[in-house]
């Protein structure tokens, strides 16, 4: 028996950790044995490249050690953690995972997709999400959302608007190109109608 692997993916501010909640819930009520693991991180290894990855005083690093970096913490994750538990039944969800990259390194930091498919050959050539529930937010109202957070924000977060637009569409993209394994989510709407469309999804498609 194999486990479902189902992705939360977004731009800043868009709800991932409610989204997260609703997922976990909706799998406990069917009694189906799930995980919950993000990225970077998800190991105590891959967990010390998040801290490099996210912390400000990081400053700006070349694309390409970024790209190789999350992709050196998701070797790490996926080997560790990620497999063995798809191989013995339980369901693994994902608080990001290489759509991020496509996202994030591809887009935001302009990479294209090339290298990023290149590496997720390397890195998980079998292993590709069941599901990947993107949760859709204009930059602008991500980016108010954040600023009412505690805490300063991380080197994502402070990215100007036009890398968060070029993350956005880079999501959008890839959710056109795979419909079948993306469900582009509006997280505008309220919680509780944004945890409805999750669930229909849900049960729609992991069915
Ligand atoms: P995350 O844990 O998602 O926190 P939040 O959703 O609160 O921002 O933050 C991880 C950050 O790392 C996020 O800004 C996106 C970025 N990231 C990449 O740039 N590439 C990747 O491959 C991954 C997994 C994340």
């Amino acid at each position: 028996m194999k486990g479902k692997m189902i992705c939360l993916e977004g731009g800043e501010g868009a709800g991932k950790s409610t989204a997260l909640k609703v997922v976990t819930g909706w799998l406990d009520g069917r009694g189906r044995r799930s995980l919950v693991t993000r990225e970077p991180g998800g190991t105590p290894f891959a967990e010390k490249i998040r801290k490099l990855l996210l912390d400000p005083q990081t400053g700006e690093i070349d694309p390409v050690t970024e790209l190789l970096l999350m992709f050196a913490a998701r070797r790490e994750n996926v080997v560790d953690v990620i497999e063995p538990a798809l191989a013995d039944g339980i369901d693994v969800i994902c608080d990001r995972f290489t759509d991020a990259s496509y996202a994030y390194q591809g887009g935001g930091r302009e990479l294209g997709p090339e290298p990023v498919a290149l590496l997720a050959g390397l890195v998980h050539p079998k292993l590709q999400p069941d599901l990947v529930v993107v949760l859709d937010v204009p930059v602008k109202v991500g980016l108010e959302r954040i600023k009412r957070r505690r805490g300063g924000p991380d080197r994502f977060e402070g990215s100007r608007v036009a890398f968060l637009e070029r993350v956005r569409q880079a999501y959008l993209e890839r959710a056109r190109a795979h419909p079948d394994r993306y469900a582009v989510i509006d997280a505008t709407q309220d919680i509780e109608a944004v945890a409805a469309e999750i669930r229909k999804c849900l049960a729609e498609r992991l069915a």
